[in-house]
């Protein structure tokens, strides 16, 4: 079936040679002069992409953009512009528009850009893949899993908030333990007190102490005023003790204590006082390792894994990621206002034979990333591929799996050339062996850019 392209300018001489140009080429052609012609004709001919130009008569191409959309989200819209500024070009991105050409026109690259356009759209249609359904809003800390392993764990977490006890959580780095330390406080009775949390490494010795016990004023130099401590604070709330392999030794017997009487001294203090606090804590380091090698308390170890919850790493639980992947796009969706609508299934597979050894974090990481950058409202493996390169991957994988397609190899060593280059194409063209024409066109074909320090701005 032939595609629908709408123009939207009012220039005459520039509707008149894009109609030829495209009607040529096998496009239903449609044109319009003005922002009201061109949305009636929008929603009466419910085109496939839209040509659009920013400066009309009656309205701002880019406020009609965020009409457009509102009406046809699923329609692609090129922006053609005299104004070749970044910022009209951010605006245009973020109301969705595709890409953006700046006038005068060249033929060639808007070609390419519909192409390129058309295309993407068409593989967000295919069936096969992973479609993103976008919830209108999205909670953070929500627990996803479907594998036996973390099935075992929302068992573990329901048993777990009807009781109180100590609970160590161990896993790599990544995996969703804090993660896990919050669902069991937040499904427990006392969800209305605080969870504390507090990263051992991050904090001193003597500091830790005073952090976690409270000091009082005058015990050391700096401590000005009388402080309550995380443990006086909680009341009968949870205190996540993050990386608590990095308590040091002398610290350690104190928190021994305090987990088996339930009573601490402030810094410098002499009464005794009385917490209620549950104590939750995690560690990505093996703590029994720790006790063989001498460096952290037997006893504490025994009073600190009361319930021990060992969370897989991402890859032994493979099962997961597509579900993961699912949930993330979401989640990054709402917080970028992105409007990624589709994983395809091969980008899927190369996540599958990926070993992540920063488990969920890198996979939140990668995806974040490729949202960043993407323009099209799909994530195929040409995207996920630079992120993984050199990289683990699961040597059980198929060796075809592995195997790249002659444009992504293409693409991949054009990028490097350029990169090596410093984008100069005098000289990436001699290395290429190919015309600057060439270059420009694989540059436009395979949407390569200039690594930008700006990137986050959008
Ligand atoms: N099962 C999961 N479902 C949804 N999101 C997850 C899951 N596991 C981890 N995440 C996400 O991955 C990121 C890392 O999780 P978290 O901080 O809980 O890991 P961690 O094990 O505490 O890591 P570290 O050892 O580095 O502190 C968070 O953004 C979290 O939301
Ligand atoms: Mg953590």
């Amino acid at each position: 079936m032939k595609n629908t392209i709408l123009i939207i300018d009012d220039e005459e001489p520039i509707l008149e040679s894009l109609e030829m140009y495209f009607s040529e080429k096998g496009f239903n052609v449609i044109c319009a002069k003005t922002a009201e012609e061109g949305m009636h004709k929008t929603l009466l001919f419910d085109p496939d992409l839209i040509i659009l130009d920013v400066r009309l008569p009656d309205q701002d191409g880019l406020e009609l953009i965020k009409r457009l959309k509102e009406k046809k989200k699923d329609t692609q819209v090129i922006i053609i512009t005299a104004f070749h500024d970044m910022e009209t070009t951010i605006k245009a991105v973020k109301r969705g528009a595709y890409e953006y050409i700046p006038k005068p026109l060249d033929i060639e690259e808007l070609d390419s850009a519909v192409c390129k356009a058309l295309k993407a759209e068409e593989k967000v249609k295919e069936k096969n893949g992973l479609i993103i359904e976008n919830p209108s809003t999205h909670e953070r800390g929500k627990l996803i899993g479907k594998s036996k392993a973390m099935k075992e764990i929302f068992k573990a977490i329901g048993i777990l908030s009807e009781n109180r006890v100590t609970v160590l959580i161990e896993g790599e780095t990544g995996t969703g333990k804090e993660l896990i330390a919050q669902a069991i406080h937040y499904n427990s009775p006392f969800r209305d007190h605080p969870f504390i949390p507090i990263n051992c490494s991050a904090i001193v010795g003597t500091l830790l102490e005073s952090e976690l016990f409270g000091h009082e004023k005058g015990s050391f130099t700096g401590a000005h005023s009388t402080k309550r401590g995380k443990f006086e604070l909680a009341g009968d709330g949870t205190i996540f003790l993050d990386e608590v392999s990095e308590i040091p030794y002398e610290l350690q017997a104190k928190l021994l204590r305090f987990l088996q009487e339930k009573e601490f001294e402030r810094v410098g203090g002499e009464k005794t006082l009385k917490s209620n606090a549950r104590v939750i804590a995690a560690t990505n380091k093996s703590l029994s390792q720790l006790v063989r090698e001498g460096k952290f308390r037997e006893d504490l170890y025994y009073r600190l894994s009361v319930a021990k919850i060992e969370v897989p790493p991402l890859r032994k639980r493979k099962s997961d990621i597509p579900l993961l992947v699912e949930y993330l796009i979401g989640r990054i969706n709402c917080e970028l206002k992105r409007n990624i609508r589709k994983v395809e299934e091969r980008a899927i597979q190369r996540m599958m034979e990926y070993d992540w050894p920063g488990n969920v974090r890198e996979l939140e990481n990668v995806l974040t990333r490729i949202a960043i950058e993407l323009r099209e409202e799909i994530i195929t493996e040409e995207h996920i591929i630079p992120l993984l390169e050199g990289k683990g991957t699961d040597q059980k994988g198929s060796v075809v799996g592995h195997l790249l397609s002659l444009s992504a190899v293409e693409k991949e060593h054009i990028r490097r050339v350029l990169e090596y280059t410093g984008w100069h194409f005098g000289k990436a063209c001699q290395i290429l062996g190919i015309s600057r024409p060439s270059l420009r066109k694989k540059i436009r074909e395979y949407n390569l850019q200039k690594e930008k320090n700006n990137l986050l701005a959008f």
